[in-house]
């Protein structure tokens, strides 16, 4: 079998599950030929770790100047792209322009200028881009879908949907370059572009209008000064004050940590380990959405990023009916656990109350994994040449990162100017190829 050749860019903690996936699950379609970053330790463990972990060959390195020249030498024909949010546009545009399809993790960027630049870029290579959306896969978001697909509730006309981050995965974006909204969209983007993916599959639809309101409430000095903390710290590593304190993280306690960010951070002073209590966080940690869509529905949404446990809330209802799912999620720090624990689900269920009938639960198909399974369904649908046929469609193309991020670029342009925002004023895409199956 002739194998794809894959260069990747941006080899932080993310990329491990794409380069375990190509070394090891799939090495017989796939072929690593190029590891770029702008950081050259990091790039260099990553080889050490390539060749520790699964015993694989050396592949080429490239500093991120060199992106260029990664593709002109080792010419792939796709490239992963695994940098900071702010960046992926400018790989994503390379790439095209230099003949290669690519994948992009989410969020596909991080405002509406860069998103038009991406689309632009397509419409003139005519190149492919597929953006990483992980969660269709879970066996518990697909059979929401297939629950509404099948009609089962009607047609859908509203949607409440709250996401909760927990005190240590959300406060883990307050440590890194996700607190400065320029780097990651903020929240809303960053992460809620999962959830608004989510909802745009779910129901078939795509946004129209955005009202949000959000802010720092928790994270911050001044929040923590106004709750009486007085002892602060602008990192943990080589801090007293860090010292037992429960929102912070100890990078010399997690070999993958010390190799990933410790060892790598006198290159370019990227610092993982920061207090959340710092004082230069641009981003929401409460955030809450009004959302309508092209279908009628209506849409309110809440992010919490300092809660208790880590999970969702959602319930659909529709002209025949309402679905419920609720689901617990298991603790995870990106860097330090296994990138296959982030998102293993606790406990879940799915019930739906058809109209003027009892309610009934919904068995939901166990799988293991990071993202509640569906981290490894999805890289089966990427890189096997014999995936089955998706009947769910769930492969998400730059149309799907596109309007998923759209409505979080809006909620942020909301929250900036307190009105409602029209997403068609940002973005031009004719809405006949916006999705419909
Ligand atoms: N699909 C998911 O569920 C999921 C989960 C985690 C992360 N992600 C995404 O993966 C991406 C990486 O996140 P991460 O957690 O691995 O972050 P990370 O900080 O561990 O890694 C980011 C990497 O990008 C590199 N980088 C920064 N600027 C660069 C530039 N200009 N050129 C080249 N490289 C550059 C950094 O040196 C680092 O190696 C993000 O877009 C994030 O949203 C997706």
């Amino acid at each position: 079998m002739e194998k794809k050749r894959y260069a990747c860019v941006g080899t932080g903690g993310r990329l491990r599950m794409w380069l375990k996936a190509m070394a090891v699950t799939y090495k017989d379609s796939c072929e690593i030929v190029g590891l770029c970053d702008i950081n050259r330790t990091r790039l260099e463990n990553t080889q050490t770790a390539l060749k520790r972990d699964y015993d694989y060959h050396d592949v080429a390195l490239y500093n991120a100047d060199e992106f260029e020249k990664m593709i002109e030498e080792q010419k792939p024909d796709i490239v992963v792209v695994a940098t900071v949010d702010r960046t992926h546009h400018r790989y994503i545009i390379k790439a095209m322009e230099m003949g290669c399809d690519v994948i992009s993790e989410k969020p596909m960027t991080v405002d509406d200028e860069k998103c038009a630049k991406i689309l632009e870029a397509i419409d003139r290579t005519g190149r492919e881009l597929r953006v990483s959306f992980n969660y269709r896969y879970a066996p518990h978001h697909s059979q929401l879908r297939q629950i509404i697909k099948d009609g089962t509730i009607g047609d859908v006309k509203q949607i409440h949907f709250e996401w909760l981050l927990n005190t240590s995965h959300g406060a883990d974006y307050f440590r890194r370059w996700h607190r400065d909204k320029r780097n990651s969209g903020g929240l809303m983007v960053h992460k809620s572009t999962h959830h608004f993916d989510l909802v745009n599959f779910w129901i078939n639809s795509f946004p129209v209008k955005v009202y949000a309101q959000g802010g720092l409430k928790f994270y911050g000095r001044e929040n923590a000064e106004e709750r009486g903390i007085t002892k602060f710290y602008s990192r943990c590593y080589g801090s007293e004050n860090a010292k037992g304190d429960p929102w912070a993280i100890d990078m010399t306690e997690s070999d993958w940590l010390r190799e990933l960010y410790l060892d790598a951070e006198k290159d370019d002073g990227y610092i993982r380990d920061q207090s959340v209590f710092g004082d230069n966080i641009s981003i929401e940690d409460v955030m809450n959405v009004i959302v309508n869509y092209d279908n009628g529905a209506i849409m309110s949404y809440s992010l919490n990023a300092f809660s208790p446990y880590e999970g969702l809330n959602v319930c659909i209802t529709g002209t025949k009916g309402r679905v419920e799912m609720k689901l617990i999620e298991s603790i995870y720090i990106n860097g330090q656990d296994d990138a296959s624990k982030e998102g293993l689900v606790e406990s879940e269920r799915i019930i739906v109350y058809p109209m003027f009938e009892p309610g009934y639960e919904v068995e939901i198909q166990k799988l293991e994994g990071g993202h509640g399974g569906g981290d490894d369904v999805m890289l089966d649908d990427i890189f096997n040449p014999n995936a089955a046929y998706d009947p769910l469609h769930r492969a998400a193309s730059h149309i799907d990162g596109a309007m998923s991020i759209m409505t979080g670029i809006c909620a942020n342009k909301s929250m900036a100017t307190g009105q409602p925002i029209n997403v068609f004023d940002y973005i031009d895409i004719p809405k006949s190829k916006l999705r419909k199956d």
